[in-house]
């Protein structure tokens, strides 16, 4: 097969590595890519929105199976537009990716069918917006409806930020289109898990589970950043629970976006609160997690591609082997200053020698070549994991390997994977 990935992040390095290795491949490509998905693909230089470059691409090169990493290509349609043209994609068409590119879509979908998420209610009217607030009470939450980088969720502790968070969606447009409508919900209490399913159009497929850590300093202190770390799989996050997800959330989801007209093939990330009334959808994504992906596949069982083809034409699963690795980790090294500004052109050290220890993978995310030297070229420049027989031993390894690296201004949590409750 030859196989084309979308993106060029520390998820898109995971997804390289692992497609890499399946004896079915036979070319490999990646747009952009980065320095690390090159050790595994041949890199072509086109922005994962370009979708008309990335189609001429897929039709000169013969691939048979395109895997997009990122979310904005599949929510402006480019899964649409390839299989239109017949080329296989692993992601969903536009209207079922709405399911992340619309917020106010995705609550509709699962208030319609009685799907567990916070209680809510959208606007497109601020001074509505801002009595709906007054009616539900702080602590709540104001979402930017479209896509925001991930900046579109804004947690108000009081009612004045409330005010402030519905001004800066619809009155000062921040998020420019994508804040003309908002979502007002319910604060919800718990401890965040993120869930990855495949899913075939009619059939799903549980992955596994996995935690992020979001906030830039130890002890879940400072602002959202994209991701500082991520472990797999969450012990608090058992076979029960993984089943009654399966059945109250990812099943009708998948079911009603079926019945749409909007069969769903790709990966669900399903972003879940463990409240005391049980699991309740924050988020639905409509790709892999960043840094999620570089925990999940590190120890995902076997060859991925049968998976992969088999989310991409609705085909039957194939039969999955054992997960290769008990536990995992995978730790954000970042510039100074990220999530804030950031310099890029840093010369990174100590890759190699952290990447050939026992266990331990470095995918890189923001990298680049300058001169044959491998310097820093965005915000979160690598994401160190390892894989051991239990957690605390794949934190050790992975903090044993971040020790090696070094890079002019490098930061990191010193706490992944280290949650009481992990
Ligand atoms: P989202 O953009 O929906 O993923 O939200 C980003 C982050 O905001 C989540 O990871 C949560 O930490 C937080 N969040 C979102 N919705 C809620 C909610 N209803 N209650 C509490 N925290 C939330
Ligand atoms: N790590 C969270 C995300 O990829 O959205």
């Amino acid at each position: 097969m030859r196989i084309l990935i979308i993106g060029g992040g520390g998820r898109e390095h995971a997804l390289a590595w692992k497609i890499a290795q399946s004896p079915r491949v036979s070319a490999l490509f990646a747009a952009p890519g980065n320095p690390g998905i090159a050790r595994h693909a041949v890199c072509v230089p086109l922005a994962a929105d370009a979708l008309d470059d990335l189609l001429a691409l897929a039709r000169r090169e013969r691939i048979d199976l395109t895997v997009v990493g990122p979310e904005a290509p599949l929510v402006a349609g480019l899964a649409d537009r390839f299989i239109d043209t017949g080329l296989a994609v692993f992601g969903p068409v536009a209207q079922a990716a709405a399911i992340e590119g619309s917020k106010a879509f995705a609550k509709d979908l699962m208030a319609k069918n009685a799907i567990p998420t916070a209680r809510f209610a959208i606007f497109d009217d601020a001074a509505r917006a801002r009595r709906y607030c007054r009616d539900l009470g702080p602590p709540l939450v104001v979402k930017a409806d479209g896509l925001a980088g991930g900046k579109g969720t804004i947690v108000c502790r009081t009612l004045a930020d409330a005010d402030d968070a519905v001004a800066a969606c619809m009155e000062r447009q921040t998020f420019g289109a994508a804040g003309s409508t908002v979502v007002v919900e319910e604060f919800l209490e718990g401890e965040e898990v993120s869930f990855f399913a495949l899913a075939n159009g009619d059939d799903a497929l549980p992955l596994a589970a996995a935690q992020d850590h979001k906030t830039v300093f130890d002890g879940d202190q400072g602002p959202n950043t994209g991701g500082m770390g991520a472990y797999s799989p969450v012990a608090r996050f058992g076979v029960e629970l993984e089943r009654g997800v399966m059945q109250t959330i990812v099943r009708p989801t998948l079911a009603a976006l079926a019945k749409d007209g909007a069969p769903y093939r790709g990966v669900l990330f399903v972003g879940l609160m463990l409240t005391s009334e049980g699991p309740k959808v924050l988020e639905f994504n409509c790709r892999f997690g960043d840094p999620e992906c570089q925990a999940l596949l590190v120890r995902a069982p076997g060859d991925l591609v049968p998976l992969l083809v088999a989310a991409a034409h609705g085909g039957p699963w194939p039969a999955v082997g054992p997960w290769s690795a008990p536990a995992s980790v995978c730790v954000t090294l970042a510039s100074a200053g990220y999530p804030g500004t950031y310099r890029t052109g840093a010369a990174i050290e100590g890759v190699e020698a952290a990447d050939a220890l026992p266990g331990v993978t470095v995918f890189h995310a923001g990298t680049a070549l300058r001169g044959g030297r491998l310097v820093t070229a965005g915000g979160r420049v690598l994401g160190v994991t390892a894989v051991a027989d239990d957690l605390p031993t794949a934190v050790a390894h992975a903090y044993g390997a971040t020790g090696m690296i070094r890079f002019e201004g490098m930061h990191y949590r010193k706490d992944i994977g280290k949650r009481r409750s992990a």
